[in-house]
């Protein structure tokens, strides 16, 4: 009877006009794309689905059923495209143990044959009826020089995990150009404005205009970027995902000045503070909403990304504040300018919904007052806005703004800024919160979801983030992490006891942190920052030496993971395992280096070149080769700067080249129109090696998206820190004395690194294969460190 009932439905809406929401297409074409050998294995129907084309934010919840099919399918309903996605994953990941992975991808094609049967049929449903993905900046941070075959395994495993509301804003640049020249601006305006391809966040929010180093943003760059989004975008929405597509914003080029003489425009404020960014990179200039030139813009910039992408969305992201604080406090000016930007567009997408990151109101939360938060909102009717809360796990801005004042929000995890690496996450609070905020009665949470800066480790929180968007108590981690294990490795291990219990007391420890005075967010370790003589904090004011659990405690997971392989040697052969061993030696070992740098700093202050010292000094630099033996050896792109760079590189002859004939204004130098391919890719690696680094033409944001990786350990963090012993030993000065010599060469030193070029027959090293030696080199280190592995 079941079965019939659901067999009437899913006839009935193949007849209907449905959407890409609501359609199986997606998923069967998932299927086919991670599990070719198993096409025949799933059936799928949507039932109970809507088949309305556009809701705005207002929708059902996701639901799915899991059972067994005819003939030994596995049969998988749901009332969305995204939700028999999820319940596919429910299966995949549950009963059949493989899953797909950032890093070391999809496991999925090792499913058995046949599939398992289920006992019961299983249901689930989503507590929210939005899960969100992504943070402006995840696409400078992560994301900057991905191919689509990045991108499909992406959105694939997004699509596993329920996410409906990804942001979209890879190529935006394109219909931005487009825009400005229609309203005039000439091609050199625009070159000066847009900024180089690992700053395009900080430029998109009005932070930061014009690029640095050697080139320009090149008009080939662009198009190949907008072709790119192309994919993406129609990818998302055959997936059954709702992208949050990017508007104009009123950041201009700064000839609007004397092209519109008669505008209302508000210059640009520093970015940081007064000083930090030269001028010409910061103070964007900004049209104010009011006038009509900015509606005319909203509506070309919205009629031209319909025409690229289709009417695929009608919720639109669109900051003006983030880390910009408004010209005026005063009420009335900011009522005006978020109804005016309201109108701009309604008029040019008469179901628009606002989409807004309220990091505004918690950076710069001495502005932003109850009183403004409220009045600022009030410009624009519940309905038509959705914000996200973007930090929800450790600075929720929803209490004291009351929900948003009536606006729908949703619960977020940030966790990662600027992309760091160390293991770090907070189980309780992404558990526990969002289930309490939910169940609070004026709440107005319409979904759950990650705004990390960067995507660059720690995963199982951000599946049990992602999974917990369907459990309406806080999920049990103890079961979780046990079951995270069990399709992680597998599904052709029986996973030895000891990686249960290296995973359950990290869960306990370095998934713990209770104490947000000492790390709000992922911590960086003492080697990644500039090397100084005195107590080191991070840019957010941490300290790298607090205790946010029991080193020991890591070091007894990472005896448990280590001696699994010498049980079971094959774990060498295991992606997953590789990995994990990986990152958790390097975090051991960075551990290791802050205890070796205070004790260099201690028999340094005793005595300056006593043999002790130069030993202790000594140390601290083997300790970092030996870090950068164990990320290359572990082949793993991920921990590479080799492949950051490679990637980076490559974009100088991009595979998706799009309009060719799309070309700079006869003779003028924009667009890097006289750079060579081989300048491009040197300006490319340029900005890669820059943010990671210095961050800024001189090194504004130091350190802030540092990197354990293969090669920038060895070639920047060491050479550091090989400046640092040398002049703390010849010094006969002070400590502040040492600071202020080593602040100077170290900063010719970081100048200098960024214009290098990678080079991999010099012996830079590059990712030879894949796990080349891992095994070896890791026990070579265990033997040279007893006083670390013992
Ligand atoms: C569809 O609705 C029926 C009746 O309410 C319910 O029993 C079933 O579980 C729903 N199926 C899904 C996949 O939501
Ligand atoms: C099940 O398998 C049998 C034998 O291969 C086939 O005749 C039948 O059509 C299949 N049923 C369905 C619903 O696919
Ligand atoms: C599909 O099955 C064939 C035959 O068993 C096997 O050789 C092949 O590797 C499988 N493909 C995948 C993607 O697993
Ligand atoms: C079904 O039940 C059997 C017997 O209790 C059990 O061994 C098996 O793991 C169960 N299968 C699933 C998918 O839960
Ligand atoms: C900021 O930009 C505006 C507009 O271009 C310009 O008039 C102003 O001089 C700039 N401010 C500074 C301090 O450079
Ligand atoms: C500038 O002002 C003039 C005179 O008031 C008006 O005709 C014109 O439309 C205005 N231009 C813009 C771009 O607002
Ligand atoms: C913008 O900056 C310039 C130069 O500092 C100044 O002359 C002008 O008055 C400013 N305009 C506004 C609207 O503040
Ligand atoms: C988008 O929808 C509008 C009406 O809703 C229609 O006129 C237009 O042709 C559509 N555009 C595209 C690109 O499908
Ligand atoms: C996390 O730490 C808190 C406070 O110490 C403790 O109450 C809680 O049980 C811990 N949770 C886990 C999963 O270890
Ligand atoms: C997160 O957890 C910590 C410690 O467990 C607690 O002090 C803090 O208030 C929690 N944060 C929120 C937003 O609930
Ligand atoms: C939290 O960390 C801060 C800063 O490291 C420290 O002063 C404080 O004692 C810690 N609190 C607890 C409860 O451990
Ligand atoms: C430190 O002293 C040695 C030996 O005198 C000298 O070669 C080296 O250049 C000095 N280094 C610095 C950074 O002053």
């Amino acid at each position: 009877m079941h079965l019939l009932y659901v067999l009437s439905i899913a006839f009935a809406l193949s007849y209907s006009a449905a959407s890409a929401t609501t359609t199986v297409e997606g998923v069967k074409a998932l299927v086919e794309r991670r599990l070719p050998n198993h096409t025949g294995s799933f059936s799928f129907a949507i039932v109970n689905g809507t088949a309305s084309t556009d809701t705005g934010v207002s929708k059902p919840n996701d639901a799915f059923t899991v059972s067994n099919g005819v003939n030994g399918t596995i049969h998988v309903e749901g009332n969305s495209g995204i939700a028999l996605a999820t319940g596919l994953h429910w299966y995949l990941s549950n009963v059949a143990h493989v899953d797909i992975y950032w890093f070391i991808g999809s496991h999925l094609h090792l499913a058995p044959r046949p599939l398992p049967r289920l006992n019961n049929t299983y249901l689930g449903d989503s507590i929210v009826p939005w899960r969100y993905h992504f943070n402006t900046v995840t696409f400078s941070y992560t994301t900057a020089f991905w191919t689509w075959e990045d991108w499909e395994l992406q959105l694939d495993w997004m699509a596993l995990r329920g996410i409906n509301l990804p942001l979209a804003w890879v190529g935006y640049e394109k219909i931005l150009v487009d825009v400005f020249r229609e309203v005039g601006f000439a091609d050199t305006d625009i070159s000066d404005f847009l900024s180089g391809p690992a700053f395009q966040a900080w430029n998109r929010f009005g932070n930061l205009q014009g690029s640095w180093g050697p080139g320009q943003l090149p008009l080939s760059w662009i198009n190949s970027q907008f072709e790119l989004n192309k994919k993406i975008v129609a990818r998302m929405v055959e997936l059954g995902m709702k992208p949050a597509m990017p508007s104009f914003t009123g950041f201009v080029p700064p000839a609007i000045y004397t092209l519109y003489k008669n505008a209302t425009i508000v210059n640009g404020s520093a970015y940081g503070y007064e000083g930090l960014f030269p001028r010409r990179n910061t103070n964007v200039t900004f049209l104010s909403p009011s006038n009509p030139l900015f509606g005319r813009m909203q509506k070309s910039f919205i009629a031209k990304q319909k025409a690229a992408y289709g009417n695929v969305s009608h919720i639109y992201t669109l900051d003006q504040y983030n880390e910009n604080v408004p010209f005026s406090g005063d009420l009335d000016y900011l009522r005006n300018i978020s109804s005016n930007t309201y109108a701009s567009l309604r008029a040019a997408d008469p179901q628009a919904v606002w989409m807004l990151q309220g990091w505004v109101f918690y950076a710069a939360r001495d502005f932003w007052s109850n009183t403004r938060v409220e009045t600022y909102l009030s410009g624009v009717e519940d309905e038509n806005m959705i914000i996200l809360d973007l930090f929800s796990e450790s600075q929720p801005q929803w209490q004291r703004t009351n929900n948003y004042f009536g606006k729908p929000w949703i619960w977020c995890m940030l966790h990662d800024f600027g992309g760091s690496m160390s293991l770090y996450g907070q189980v309780e609070n992404s558990t526990v919160n969002p289930i309490q905020a939910l169940a609070n009665e004026s709440s107005t949470m319409v979904g759950m979801g990650l705004t990390m800066e960067g995507q660059e480790g720690n995963e199982v929180l951000y599946d049990l983030v992602l999974d917990q968007a369907w459990s309406s108590k806080p999920i049990d981690t103890t079961t979780y992490f046990e079951d995270w294990v069990t399709s992680r490795y597998g599904p052709q291990l029986t996973v030895p006891q000891g990686l249960y219990r290296a995973w359950d007391i990290m869960r306990q420890t370095v998934y713990n942190n209770t104490n947000l005075t000492a790390a709000i967010s992922v911590p960086k370790s003492i080697l990644e920052l500039q090397p100084n003589t005195s107590v080191m904090f991070d840019i957010l004011g941490h300290s790298p030496d607090a205790m946010l659990y029991d080193h020991n405690l890591l070091l007894s997971a990472w005896m448990h993971l280590y001696s699994a392989a010498n049980d079971d040697q094959s774990l060498w052969q295991n992606p997953a395992y590789i990995f994990d061993v990986t990152d958790i030696t390097r975090q051991v070992l960075a551990n290791a280096f802050n205890q070796l740098y205070h004790a260099f700093v201690t028999a340094a202050n005793v005595s300056r070149n006593s043999s002790t010292s130069r030993t202790a000094g000594q140390k601290m630099l083997d300790l970092l080769d030996d870090l950068d033996a164990v990320l290359l050896s572990s082949g793993q792109r991920h921990f590479s700067l080799s492949d950051w760079i490679a990637s980076a590189r490559a974009w100088a002859s991009p595979p998706l080249l799009g309009n060719n004939s799309d070309t700079v204004e006869p003779g003028s130098p924009a667009f890097g129109a006289n750079m060579s391919t081989s300048q491009t890719a040197d300006y490319y690696e340029y900005q890669a090696r820059n943010q990671i680094t210095i961050w800024g033409p001189t090194g504004q944001i130091p350190d802030y998206a540092s990197k354990q990786w293969a090669g920038l350990v060895r070639s920047y963090y060491r050479k550091r820190w090989e400046l640092f012993v040398e002049y703390t030993l010849n010094s006969t000065t002070s400590p502040e004395g040492v600071n202020e010599g080593l602040a100077v060469a170290l900063t010719e030193f970081s100048l200098g690194w960024c214009l290098e070029k990678w080079d991999d027959e010099a012996g830079d090293g590059s990712l030879s294969a894949p796990s080349d030696g891992l095994a070896e080199v890791v026990a070579g280190v265990v033997k040279r460190w007893p006083s670390i592995f013992s």
